[in-house]
């Protein structure tokens, strides 16, 4: 059902609309706000980083926007556009195959790439690179690969807080190879249930797949102590980190998982491509998904010899602009997301969170100091679509349903519920706004 603001709320709103944050440019000696307020040092920083995403600095109707939806897909730094439209302006040519200057070039630009990640992720072979097209895609390749692996009744643990994208491609798996798959519970507290996970590694599972930080909750895995337990028993795990790339520093070694995946587009990157981190001899023996050019090492219609990694997983012309562009947001994000600018990332969701315990009426689930990036919540009964789009009338973009996490939902008793997703450029004024738009959605519903 759709609403529409009384007229008075709208005309108040739209005679007088806010400046857009992103248009104030941070100088070193920016101490004061036009208020005349004290700025701290994170937020001259928070200023300087906001003014590098152009999107962000538009009016919808007649109100500024208001983005906190990073979760779902992020904003794109200058950084990230300039680096993907120079690739097509000076170098466009496959990889990997010509003997021209241009393919040469591209293919040194895309390969450089596979050894930046290899630094970002601490992983320690670049062989241990693959680029996917996102994480959905990196899920189905390993899923696919381990199927000669598993056998009838092999035990496969998903977290209860997962993606869609990592629980169909194990339920698909399990259907090729008789396998039974088992959530892993979650306690009173939505966190992850570690008694019941121990109970249910007792016995002997083949795979464990784990999500890093919910992109529902926001709530956060002990992944390295997991995997841990999850290794002491022989599992080969998997965890998704499509909600803690753009957030915290990842070290795959330190983590000691068998694979890690990501979406370059929720890192400040472009759509359409994405990382499957995996360790090399788990990798080696994955059973290629994709077939065709590229994966080969000698073809004749008698049979096929396959190449070595990590070409052997990238069959086709890879997505080369994107990887170009993913280059760049990792640049972005070891130049921007110092421990300071982490910090005030950490102190805005706190913010977000208590203004919104403190607007009152307000269900808010498993609201924790140390989630990350995301805060879940209803207002009051109200359907959580409704209370959407009469954020986005006052320019308030959140992201509203079951959050490609049905069993979650499920398991809270939730048809679904409001989502605001914060990122590196998400300032207080944003926080501030939504709630005043918060509070007027809940002056017109109760
Ligand atoms: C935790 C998590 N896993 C997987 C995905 C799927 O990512 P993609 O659609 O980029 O493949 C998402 C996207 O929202 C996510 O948040």
């Amino acid at each position: 059902m759709a609403f529409s603001l009384p007229l008075a709320l709208s005309m108040t709103q739209s005679a007088a609309p806010t400046p857009n944050p992103a248009n104030v440019q941070a100088t070193a000696n920016a101490a004061l706000d036009p208020k005349g307020a004290a700025i701290s040092q994170a937020e001259v920083l928070n200023t300087q980083i906001r003014s590098q995403f152009p999107v962000l600095n538009q009016m919808l109707d007649s109100y500024p926007l208001c983005y906190l939806d990073t979760a779902a897909t992020s904003q794109k730094p200058q950084s990230v556009l300039d680096a993907m439209a120079q690739y097509y302006i000076n170098d466009n040519a496959n990889v990997h195959r010509a003997a021209h200057q241009l393919s040469a070039r591209s293919t040194v630009n895309y390969e450089k790439v596979r050894d930046q990640l290899q630094q970002f992720l601490r992983a320690k072979r670049r062989e241990e690179i693959i680029f996917t097209h996102g994480t959905t895609e990196s899920i189905n390749l390993v899923a696919f690969g381990l199927t000669a692996q598993l056998n009838a009744g092999d035990l496969i643990l998903i977290d209860t807080a997962a993606h869609h994208a990592n629980i169909v491609p194990w339920q698909e798996l399990a259907k090729r190879t008789g396998a039974v798959i088992k959530p892993i519970p979650l306690a009173q507290d939505c966190r992850l249930d570690i008694n019941a996970y121990r109970a249910l590694l007792a016995l002997k599972p083949k795979v464990v797949a784990l999500c890093h930080v919910s992109n529902a909750l926001g709530t956060v895995n002990p992944v390295a102590q997991l995997v841990q337990l999850a290794k002491a028993e022989g599992a080969i795990t998997l965890v998704d980190g499509a909600q803690a790339i753009a957030h915290i520093p990842i070290d795959v070694t330190e983590i000691d998982c068998d694979f890690y995946v990501f979406s370059g587009h929720k890192m400040y990157g472009p759509t359409g491509v994405g990382v499957l981190y995996g360790r090399f001899e788990v990798l080696e023996s994955l059973t290629p998904l994709l077939t065709g050019g590229e994966m080969i090492k000698r073809v004749s219609f008698e049979a096929t010899e396959f190449g070595s990694l990590p070409n052997r997983l990238e069959a086709g012309t890879p997505p080369i602009a994107e990887v170009i562009g993913l280059g760049a947001a990792i640049r972005f994000l070891q130049t921007e997301l110092t421990p300071q600018v982490r910090a005030h990332e950490a102190e805005l969701l706190h913010y977000l969170q208590s203004q919104l315990r403190a607007l009152g009426e307000v269900h808010l689930y498993a609201a924790f100091d140390d989630n990350i990036g995301v805060v879940a919540f209803n207002l009051a009964d109200e359907h959580h679509q409704d209370v959407g789009i009469l954020l986005d009338q006052q320019g308030v973009a959140v992201r509203c349903g079951h959050h490609c996490a049905m069993p979650l939902m499920q398991s809270l008793h939730l048809k679904g519920c409001c989502r605001a997703s914060i990122g590196i450029y998400t300032n207080k004024a944003d926080i501030d706004r939504f709630i005043s738009a918060l509070t007027s959605v809940k002056a017109l519903l109760l």
